[in-house]
C-alpha cells in the first residue's frame, strides 16, 4: 500500500515534483529544533495550490501521513519525520504575486523567505513588520503555521495580526479560504485564524495576503544599559508613554546572555564600556527623521538624568544599530558554540517576568552550579527565551532541565509557548498551559478537519 501511494503521486504530479530520498539524498530535512528526525518516504515539492491539492487528496486516499516543511527554522520539531510521513516543502511556491498599494497589500506564496517580502515591501516604499532572527530562510507558511512573534510585536503584533486572506488545502484536498484583501470580513467562522499558530496539522497553507504598513521614514535605535529588573519596566512604562512614535522594538538581555555571546563571538563588539545587570535594545519608528531622531534622544537623556538607564549608546548610522541587533540575533550563532543547549519560549505577565527568571536561575543552580544560563527576549509582550547550557553534560539533561522551567512556568500561570509552538518538543507540557477542555476542543477540530489524521500527526498533542 505504501509503495502504491508514492506511485499514485509519481502518476499524477511527476518524477519532477515527487522524489525518493536517493534523490533528494543530502537535502535537509530536520528543523532547527535538534530533535532527530527520519528520512522522509518521498518529498514532494508541488509548483502551485492545484498540485498540492493533488498530493493531499491521493495522500489521504491511500491515509499516507505528511509533514508540511517551509524553512525548517522551527525550533519545535514540527516540520521533522517522526515515522514513515512524506514531506511536502512549499519551497518552489516562493513567488510575490502582486503588490496592491492602495490597500497596503502584497498576495504571496506560502513559501517565500520572510525576508524576500521584507525587501519587497521596502523597493515598493511600504513595510512588512514581522522580524525575527530566522528571516533569511523562514517562510510565510511557516510563520503563518507557528504565528511567529519576534522582535516588533510589542507594536505591530504577531504573524496573525499581518494578514487578511490565507489560503489553504485541507487533508481531503479541498482548498479553503480565500485570497482577498478585507480588514472587516465576519462571514462566519474565521479559518485564517484557525490555521494560523496550527502548525501544519489542519492544513497546507499555500498562499496569504500580507498586510503592509507605512514605511517608517526614521528609525531611533539605542542600547541601554540598566541597574535592576524594576529599572528595565520602569524604561518600558516610560518609553510607551514618552515617545509619540511608540515602541517598536523592546529585547531585553539579562547580563548572563550579554556575557555569554561576547565571550563567544568574537565578531560582536560591546556597545557600552562597563557591565551591567540588565540591557535593553530600544527602537522606535517614527515619521519624521529629524524631529524623531530630537525626541528619541531627548527621552534617553532623560532616562539617564533619572538613573533608570546606567548608560547608553545611541545608534547614529544604520551600522551602529545592525551592531546592536548583532547581539540580540546571537541566538543564531547557538550551534557555533552551545550546540548541545536547552532552549525555552515562556510567557508571563510583564510584571513576573524579573521573578520567573530568579527563580529558575536559582533552581536550575541549586542542581547545576556550572550551568549557563542565558536569558533574554520580548519583555515589551511578556516573552523571554531561557537556554541552557551544562558543560560536559550533552543534550543527557533535557528532561530534568525542561521539568525546572515548566514547573515554575506553571506556577506563575504562564505559558509554554509564547512563540514557537508546540511541535513534538512541548507536547508533555501543553497541560501546564492549556485546560483539559481546551484540549479536548482542540482535537475535535483537529478530527473534524483532518478525519484520518494524515497531517502533521504526533504534532501539539
Ligand atoms: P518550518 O520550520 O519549516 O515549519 C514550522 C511548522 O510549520 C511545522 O509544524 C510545519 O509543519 C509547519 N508549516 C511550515 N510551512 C507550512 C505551510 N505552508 N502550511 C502549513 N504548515 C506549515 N520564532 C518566533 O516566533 N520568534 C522569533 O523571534 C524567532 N527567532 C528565531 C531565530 C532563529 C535563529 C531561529 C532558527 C528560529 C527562530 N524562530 C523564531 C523560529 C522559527 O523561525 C519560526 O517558527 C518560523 O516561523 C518557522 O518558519 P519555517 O518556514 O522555517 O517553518
Ligand atoms: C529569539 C528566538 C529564539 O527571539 O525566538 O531569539
Ligand atoms: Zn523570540
Amino acid at each position: 500500500m505504501q509503495g502504491d501511494v508514492v506511485k499514485a503521486l509519481l502518476e499524477a504530479l511527476g518524477a519532477d515534483v515527487v522524489t525518493l530520498p536517493e534523490q533528494f539524498g543530502s537535502r535537509q530535512v530536520v528543523d532547527w529544533s535538534g530533535l532527530p528526525g527520519k528520512t522522509p518516504r518521498a518529498l514532494v515539492r508541488p509548483r502551485n495550490t492545484d498540485e498540492v491539492a493533488t498530493a493531499m487528496r491521493i495522500c489521504n486516499e491511500y491515509r499516507q501521513p505528511v509533514v508540511t516543511q517551509g524553512g525548517l527554522t522551527g525550533l519545535v520539531g514540527g516540520a521533522n519525520v517522526l515515522d514513515a510521513e512524506l514531506a511536502l516543502s512549499l519551497d518552489r511556491m516562493n513567488h510575490i504575486v502582486e503588490i496592491d498599494r492602495v490597500s497596503g497589500t502584497m498576495t504571496v506564496e506560502a513559501g517565500t523567505p520572510l525576508q524576500v517580502v521584507q525587501e519587497a515591501a521596502l523597493d515598493a516604499d511600504l513595510y512588512f513588520p514581522l522580524d525575527l532572527g530566522a528571516r533569511g530562510s523562514c517562510t510565510i507558511g511557516g510563520n503563518l503555521a507557528t504565528n511567529a512573534g519576534g522582535n516588533r510585536v510589542i507594536k505591530y503584533g504577531m504573524m496573525r495580526d499581518q494578514v487578511l486572506g490565507v489560503e489553504a488545502v485541507l487533508a481531503s484536498g479541498e482548498v479553503v479560504g480565500a485570497l482577498h484583501k478585507m480588514i472587516k470580513n465576519n462571514s462566519g467562522y474565521d479559518l485564517r485564524n484557525l490555521l494560523i499558530g496550527s502548525e501544519g496539522t489542519l492544513g497546507v497553507i499555500t498562499s496569504a495576503v500580507l498586510r503592509l504598513r507605512p514605511r517608517p521614514r526614521a528609525v531611533a535605535t539605542a542600547w541601554c544599559a540598566l541597574p535592576s529588573y524594576s529599572a528595565v519596566t520602569k524604561l518600558l512604562e516610560e518609553a510607551q508613554a514618552g515617545l509619540a512614535a511608540g515602541v517598536s522594538a523592546f529585547e531585553v538581555m539579562w547580563a548572563g546572555y550579554y556575557d555569554a555571546v561576547l565571550a563567544n563571538l568574537p565578531e560582536l563588539r560591546a556597545p557600552v564600556a562597563e557591565r551591567y545587570p540588565f540591557y535593553v535594545l530600544l527602537e522606535s519608528v517614527g515619521g519624521d527623521p529629524v524631529r524623531h531622531a530630537q525626541a528619541f534622544e531627548e527621552f534617553l537623556g532623560r532616562m539617564l538624568e533619572a538613573e533608570i538607564v546606567s548608560d547608553a549608546a545611541l545608534a547614529v548610522s544604520e551600522s551602529d544599530a545592525l551592531a546592536f541587533w548583532a547581539i540580540r540575533d546571537a541566538p543564531g550563532e547557538y550551534p557555533k558554540f552551545i550546540p548541545d543547549h536547552a532552549a525555552f519560549d515562556v510567557s508571563f505577565s510583564i510584571s513576573n517576568v524579573g521573578d520567573v527568571a530568579q527563580r529558575c536561575d536559582v533552581r536550575l543552580r541549586e542542581r547545576w552550579p556550572q550551568a549557563v544560563v542565558m536569558i533574554y527576549g520580548h519583555l515589551g509582550d511578556g516573552n523571554i527565551h531561557i537556554v541552557v547550557d551544562v558543560p560536559g553534560a550533552g543534550k543527557t539533561l533535557h528532561g530534568e532541565i525542561d521539568d525546572v522551567i515548566y514547573d515554575v512556568t506553571r506556577e506563575f500561570h504562564g505559558s509554554v509557548s509564547a512563540e514557537h509552538g508546540i511541535g513534538t518538543k512541548k507536547k508533555a507540557y501543553l497541560e501546564f498551559t492549556r485546560s483539559d477542555a481546551d484540549v479536548a476542543a482542540m482535537r475535535a477540530v483537529k478530527a473534524a478537519l483532518d478525519p484520518n489524521g494524515i497531517l502533521n500527526p504526533g504534532k501539539i498533542f
